[in-house]
């Protein structure tokens, strides 16, 4: 499979999107709040950490640390909904992209009731955040 680059994942919860992009990207960089889901998600990939194509910090997306590189690719899955401020969030973001680089942001909406209808709103709310901070 070809190489996509540097990545980003925001809120990476237990790492299973990391250990995708592991495999795809050349470097891999997550950020996530919780302490908890760091440790499982540093034990989940603990090889690929210590080859140094990944690496995991304990960061809020409100206070990005150092990636030391411009990246190709940033997304987070089932977590922007979380984020205080999530269209100023996705304007530090996009600085971080080389000219060239996608965001992308997915959601499954698993609230008791959730149905076709939910996850067509949840889809339009992430499209309107990301269509006034192209990327
Ligand atoms: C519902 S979980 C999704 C986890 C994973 N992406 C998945 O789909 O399995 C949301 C994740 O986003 C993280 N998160 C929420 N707000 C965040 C923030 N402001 N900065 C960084 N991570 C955040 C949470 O700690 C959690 O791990």
């Amino acid at each position: 499979m070809s190489s996509c680059g540097q990545a980003l994942e925001i809120g990476f919860g237990p790492g299973l999107a990391i250990a995708e992009l592991a495999g795809l990207a050349g470097r891999v960089h997550g950020i996530d709040h919780s302490a908890a889901m760091v440790r499982r998600a540093t034990r989940r990939n603990s090889r690929a950490i210590r080859d140094g194509r990944v690496r995991l910090v304990h960061a809020s997306v409100d206070r990005l640390p150092e990636f030391g590189e411009q990246l190709d690719v940033i997304m987070a899955v089932n977590s922007a909904k979380f984020w205080a401020e999530p269209a100023a969030r996705l304007r530090d973001l996009r600085r971080l992209l080389r000219p060239s680089g996608r965001i992308a942001l997915a959601i499954q909406p698993r609230c008791p009731g959730a149905d076709g209808a939910t996850t067509a709103q949840a889809a339009r709310e992430h499209h309107d955040l990301l269509a006034v901070n192209p990327g």
